[in-house]
């Protein structure tokens, strides 16, 4: 299975491809998580990027582009993977097609922005897994720290109330017409690539339920 989660930031992307990626025994591509390693590995790349991130703006596409396909020569992704805030611009998805990947299925999540704004703001993450937290909806066990490590969670640095206000307006302007794009490759492909758009308000074992049974269909 090739799958896609597509939404503006904070509709809870990363919180449901855990449940999906355990049902489908597929890895999580996320680029927002391959990025921030690198950042916290302070490599080459992570510097050339951390700005960029830091102020909501996206990564060239260049830098995704390449980034995806190595990761999806790995071992783990021959039987399909999922993808996590990829792909962001036409342009990546356009590299897909010319790579000859045909995605079986996107799930597109939409949420209201004021609900978007309260749910990053109060995201707790565990850097290293990428482990999600919320300190109202979705608290670790112990405040402040990871469930599984009992290491330190932080607040991403794009998880500010000015910051996150950009996101969502470079998400109109270049991730959203990726809608469009996929809805017609369905209708074009004849709904080999499916496309399914869910509401993510709700508990998160809800929304999972919804996009279980579209998997299922
Ligand atoms: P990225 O890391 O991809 O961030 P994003 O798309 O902005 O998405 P988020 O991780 O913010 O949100 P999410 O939808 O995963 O929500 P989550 O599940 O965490 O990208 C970051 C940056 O990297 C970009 O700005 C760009 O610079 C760069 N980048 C990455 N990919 C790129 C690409 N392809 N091209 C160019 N640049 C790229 O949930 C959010 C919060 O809500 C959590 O606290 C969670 O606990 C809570 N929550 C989840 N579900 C619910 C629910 N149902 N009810 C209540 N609370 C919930």
């Amino acid at each position: 299975m090739k799958m896609i989660l597509l939404g503006a930031p904070g509709v809870g992307k990363g919180t449901q491809a855990q449940f999906i990626t355990a049902k489908l025994s597929i890895p999580q591509i996320s680029t927002g998580d391959m990025l921030r390693e690198a950042i916290a590995a302070e490599s080459p790349l992570g510097k050339k990027v951390q700005s960029v991130m830091e102020s909501g703006a996206l990564v060239t596409d260049e830098i995704i582009i390449d980034l995806v396909k190595e990761r999806i020569q790995a071992p783990d992704c021959r039987s399909g993977f999922l993808f996590d805030g990829f792909p962001r611009t036409i342009a990546q998805a356009q590299a897909l097609i010319d790579q000859g990947i045909e995605i079986d299925c996107v799930v597109e999540i939409s949420v209201p922005d004021a609900e978007i704004i309260s749910r990053l703001s109060g995201r707790r993450t565990h850097i290293e897994s990428g482990r999600i937290y919320h300190t109202q909806n979705n608290p670790p066990r112990i405040a402040g720290k990871d469930d599984e490590t009992g290491e330190e969670l932080v607040q991403r640095e794009d998880d500010k109330e000015e910051t996150i206000m950009e996101r969502l307006n470079v998400y109109r302007e270049q991730t959203e017409p990726l809608v469009k794009f996929y809805k017609e490759l369905s209708s074009k492909s004849g709904g080999k690539t499916g496309y399914h758009s869910i509401s993510g308000l709700g508990d998160t074992t809800e929304i999972k339920d919804k996009i279980f049974s579209i998997l299922d269909e």
